[in-house]
């Protein structure tokens, strides 16, 4: 090779061939004309941040995984990027919007509380005032939803989670679908270098190859175990967009080709929520979600441990709460295996 000759591989920091297999990928699942993959979650999503500049106001939703939420009260904010924390499955989104104002960003469903927002909706008030509308769709992946379709801007994704699904890896996708954004997140990964590694990049392609099987078994389990949470009396509530009735079943039915595999609900007491934790034989009490074994999380301490007490608790993040990421095992033996947690608990 001589000056000014490339294979398109010059630096890998830039891209190297692993990863941009799995980009082309990831595009391609969610109907985008680009994904860039990054290091995790967090990464893509600071990383995409670097698009607005001092000055700029989104409107985000109020109940967001607590990472994200603590990026953007302190870092993007420190950077004098501004936010209105709204609830987007609910309020009037547009009394929110000012001059300022280039962004809505939501989770859908949204990481714990498992609100449903309307993207077709709120991609119409965005197209109105010319925001970018971001959605978050690591919850239901492309398989399930694609935000492209009901007109969203940019789709990011924890890759660490469903794409991967074995528990074994992280990674983040910033996925666009124009080239303008395209080209601006090309210029940001190069600068700021947090694409993935090539072996994580791996993982992840060799995880998605199962996607298909996986989501449909987690969303079974996660209906047996629905069913099962909504008979026992000391489950207080149940919150999973598949249950007919609720505000955010016709909205998912109608964007979405299913339910996906998340459940939060709430039990009648804190110390039946750490009984819980602690008597559980089968189902890890642990804090990732979207992989092949069942995972129960306490977000109070964990995920959403960062997020002021005050704002927990008005998005209804107690600490009665428990969040079930269903995963591929038999539901006979995960049911059980809360049964007898639940049952096994005396009050003091
Ligand atoms: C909905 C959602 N988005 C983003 C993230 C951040 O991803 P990561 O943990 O890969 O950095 C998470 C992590 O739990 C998440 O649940």
């Amino acid at each position: 090779m001589t000056l000014g000759e490339s294979t398109g591989y010059d630096y890998s920091r830039l891209q190297n061939p692993t990863r941009q297999r799995l980009e082309e990928t990831v595009a391609s699942l969610e109907g985008g004309i680009d994904a860039l993959a990054f290091s995790s979650g967090m990464a893509a999503i600071t990383a995409l941040m670097e698009i607005f500049k001092p000055g700029d106001h989104i409107i985000s939703d109020m109940d967001l995984y607590g990472g994200v939420i603590r990026l953007f009260d302190n870092i993007s904010e420190k950077n004098s990027i501004e936010f209105s924390h709204i609830d987007c499955s609910k309020e009037n989104i547009e009394d929110y919007i000012k001059e300022n104002t280039k962004a809505i960003y939501v989770e859908t469903p949204t990481n714990p509380m498992m609100n449903v927002v309307d993207i077709k909706k709120t991609s119409e008030i965005a197209k109105k005032h010319k925001l970018l509308l971001i959605v978050d769709n690591t919850f239901l992946t492309p398989y399930f939803q694609q935000p492209f379709k009901l007109g969203a801007d940019i789709v990011v994704h924890s890759g660490t989670k469903f794409l991967g699904g074995h528990n074994d890896t992280l990674a983040g996708f910033i996925v666009v679908n124009s080239k303008e954004l395209s080209e601006k997140m090309r210029f940001i990964i190069k600068t700021v270098g947090s694409g993935l590694a090539p072996f994580d990049s791996w993982l992840i392609l060799r995880g998605i190859k199962t996607l298909h099987l996986r989501m449909e078994q987690a969303q079974k389990n996660a209906k047996a175990i629905v069913d099962f949470l909504l008979k026992e009396s000391k489950v207080k509530k149940v919150y999973y967009p598949g249950i007919e009735g609720t505000t955010g079943y016709e909205i998912c039915k109608k964007q979405a080709r299913g339910f996906g595999s998340m459940i939060t609900f709430e039990v009648e007491s804190k110390e039946l929520a750490l009984h819980i934790l602690k008597s559980l034989k089968l189902i890890p009490f642990a804090e990732s979600l979207g992989g092949t074994e069942t995972l129960l999380t306490y977000p109070a301490t964990q995920t959403h441990a960062d997020v002021p007490e005050e704002v927990r608790i008005k998005n209804g993040i107690t600490d009665r709460v428990l969040r079930l990421s269903a995963g591929i095992e038999d539901s006979q033996d995960l049911i059980a295996d809360l049964k007898q947690a639940i049952n096994s608990f005396t009050e003091a």
